[in-house]
């Protein structure tokens, strides 16, 4: 049977041909966090992707913070990101709550926080995008929108994202980061 991640490749791929999207591959990302003086990860410093895609940034950002002992609704609760296209701040938004998952249970404080904190920039709005948002990160849901979002994630939307799985070359960052070795829905060949 296909996995899930590659599933999403495949979809990936596809998309790359219509956007010229290229995310930054995990292997990468890892290298430039691992560049970060040690201060940068201390409780409560914030961080910001403004042009965060499907989150290969944030979501290591926040498994790093985590494994580092913050708790994972306050590391949630620093990491910042912005995009103008709806799609991929869907997946990014729901990618951060399948880390949290790893660790603690999804209650609606986590939804509410990154609905404030992951945004998508409509162009009605923002015409350029980050260019012309202001970085308030302005809480802007309902509660209903909140429980509506909580009843997608115990139907099982979180099983339709991936996490970090394509890049089976960094399996150390798995253990030492996530705190397990594989992850459930790692490619097997
Ligand atoms: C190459 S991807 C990088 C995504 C992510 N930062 C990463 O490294 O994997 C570029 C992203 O920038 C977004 N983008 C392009 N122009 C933008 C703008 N003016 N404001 C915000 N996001 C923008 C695109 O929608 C796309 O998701």
């Amino acid at each position: 049977m296909e996995t899930l991640s590659k599933i999403n490749k495949k979809k990936r791929e596809k998309r790359k041909k219509k956007t010229a999207e290229v995310f930054t591959p995990n292997s990468l990302v890892n290298e430039m966090l691992d560049k970060l003086p040690e201060e940068v990860w201390e409780e409560g410093k914030t961080y910001l992707d403004p042009a965060c895609g499907n989150g290969n940034f944030l979501i290591w950002i926040l498994a790093r913070k985590i494994s580092k002992g913050h708790s994972p609704k306050e590391a949630l609760k620093t990491v910042y990101g912005i995009d103008i296209k709806q799609d991929n701040i869907r997946e990014c938004r729901l990618r951060l709550l399948k880390i949290i998952s790893l660790f603690e249970d999804i209650e609606k404080e986590h939804i509410k926080i990154i609905l404030t904190n992951i945004k998508w920039l409509n162009s009605k709005k923002w015409p350029n995008g980050s260019l012309d948002y202001d970085m308030s990160f302005k809480a802007n849901f309902n509660q209903a929108g909140v429980d509506r979002y909580y009843d997608t994630i115990l139907a099982g939307e979180l099983s339709k994202v991936d996490l970090p799985v394509e890049d089976n070359d960094i399996p150390e960052k798995y253990e030492d980061i996530f705190g397990i070795q594989e992850f459930p829905d790692a490619d097997e060949d």
